[in-house]
C-alpha cells in the first residue's frame, strides 16, 4: 500500500480509467478504446494502469483483452465510494488520505476556505485523532475514519441534532450492513454489547444565529482489531465481533446514504422521528445513571432527551436536569 497517498477528488472530474474499471469490474476494457475514449496515448494508458497497481489494485492485461480489475484494494478511495454509493449530497468532492493528523482537523480548513456542503475528508490511518473533551482518538489502519462537512441551515443550538442523526445512521447502518445489534448510548457512542465501536466528534463554526458550516467526525472501529491495555475493555470491532473482516466500504455507503437521507428529511419535516428511532436505541433511557460533567457530577434516571438533543436526568431530589454535555455511565448491577 502507498503510505503517502493523497488525493483531492472531484465527482465530476474523476479518475476516469479507474472509474471505467470499476463500472466494468469483472470485464475487459481494450487499451485501444480507452486511448481513444481518454484521448491518450496507449503509453499513458499504461502508465495510469501501473499506477493503480501501486495504489493495490490487481488488473489483469491482455495484449487482445485490454484490461480487467480482479480486485480492489481495501482502501476507501473516492472512486471506489463513487462507484458503490447512491449518493447526491455527501460526497461531490472527497478529500482522501493514507494518513494524516485528524480528518476533523483538515476538514475544518478545508471547510475555512469555502469547501461545498457534503465534502467528506476520509484517511486509512490518523496519528492525531481527536475524541470529544481532548481526549485521543486512536485510529490504525482498518477503521473508517470519516468527516463530513455539513453547511445546514440552522440556528447553532440546534446543531446537536447533527450529531444524534449521525449516530442514528451509523447504529442503523451496522444493524442492517453487519448485522449486529449496535445500540446508542448518550449522547453519542455506538456500543455493542456495552463496548464502544464508534464515537462522534461534532465540531462547528458558527455566528450567534446562523451556523457557518459543520464538521461531524465519525470513527468507527472496523476492521482494526488491537486495542492499547486502557481501551481494551472498553471498546470493540466489527471484525472482532463478527469474527471475520468486515466490508468497509459497504458500510461506509450504508452510513453515508442514511446520514444523507435523514439530513433531507430533516429539512422537510424537523428532527422529529430521527428523535424517536435515536430513542429507541438509546441503551441509557429508564436506566439509573452517573453523570459526569464540567460542573460536577451527580446520580440519577435517565427519562428522555429533549428536541435539542440533552439528556434529562431525574435527579434523587426528584428535580430534573438538563444534560447538553459530559460522561454518562450505567450505574454497575442496574443496568
Ligand atoms: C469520541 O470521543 O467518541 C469521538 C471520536 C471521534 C473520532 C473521529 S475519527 C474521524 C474524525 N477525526 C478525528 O480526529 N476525530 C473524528
Amino acid at each position: 500500500m502507498n503510505e503517502n497517498l493523497t488525493l483531492v477528488s472531484n465527482k465530476s472530474q474523476p479518475n476516469e480509467l479507474l472509474m471505467l474499471l470499476l463500472e466494468n469490474r469483472g470485464r475487459y476494457i481494450s487499451g485501444e478504446k480507452i486511448s481513444k475514449d481518454f484521448g491518450i496515448s496507449r503509453t499513458a494508458v499504461w502508465k495510469q494502469i501501473n499506477t493503480l497497481r501501486e495504489w493495490g489494485y490487481k488488473i489483469k492485461s491482455s495484449s487482445r483483452l485490454g484490461y480487467c480489475i480482479e480486485e480492489s484494494p481495501d482502501l476507501l478511495l473516492p472512486e471506489e465510494i463513487w462507484s458503490s454509493c447512491d449518493l447526491s449530497i455527501l460526497g461531490s468532492e472527497i478529500y482522501y488520505y493514507s494518513l494524516i493528523d485528524s480528518t476533523n482537523n483538515a476538514a475544518k480548513k478545508i471547510a475555512q476556505e469555502g469547501a461545498p456542503e457534503g465534502t467528506l475528508v476520509i484517511a486509512e490511518r490518523q496519528n492525531r485523532g481527536r475524541g470529544r473533551i481532548e481526549r485521543q482518538w486512536q485510529s490504525p489502519l482498518g477503521g473508517i475514519w470519516l468527516s463530513v462537512i455539513l453547511r445546514p441551515y440552522l440556528l447553532p443550538q440546534d446543531a446537536p441534532k447533527l450529531t444524534i442523526m449521525t449516530a442514528v445512521a451509523v447504529a442503523e447502518a451496522i444493524r442492517s450492513e453487519i448485522e449486529i445489534e449496535a445500540d446508542i448510548k448518550w449522547p453519542n457512542d455506538i456500543l455493542i454489547h456495552g463496548k464502544k465501536v464508534c464515537g462522534i466528534l461534532t465540531e462547528m463554526s458558527a455566528e450567534l444565529d446562523a451556523v457557518n458550516y459543520v464538521v461531524i467526525g465519525v470513527g468507527i472501529n472496523a476492521n482494526n482489531d488491537s486495542f492499547s491495555e486502557e481501551l481494551k475493555d472498553i471498546a470493540v470491532s466489527l471484525k472482532e465481533v463478527k469474527g471475520q473482516k468486515i466490508n468497509r466500504l459497504k458500510l461506509l455507503c450504508a452510513v453515508l446514504s442514511k446520514l444523507e437521507d435523514y439530513y433531507e428529511k430533516a429539512e422537510t419535516e424537523g428532527f422529529y422521528e430521527i428523535l424517536e428511532r435515536w430513542k429507541s436505541l438509546c441503551v441509557n433511557l429508564g436506566k439509573k445513571v452517573n453523570i459526569k460533567s464540567i460542573n460536577g457530577s451527580f446520580e440519577g434516571t435517565a427519562v428522555d432527551i429533549d428536541e435539542f438533543g440533552a439528556l434529562l436526568v431525574k435527579k434523587q431530589d426528584g428535580d430534573i436536569a438538563r444534560v447538553l454535555s459530559g460522561d454518562v455511565s450505567l450505574r454497575q448491577n442496574e443496568d
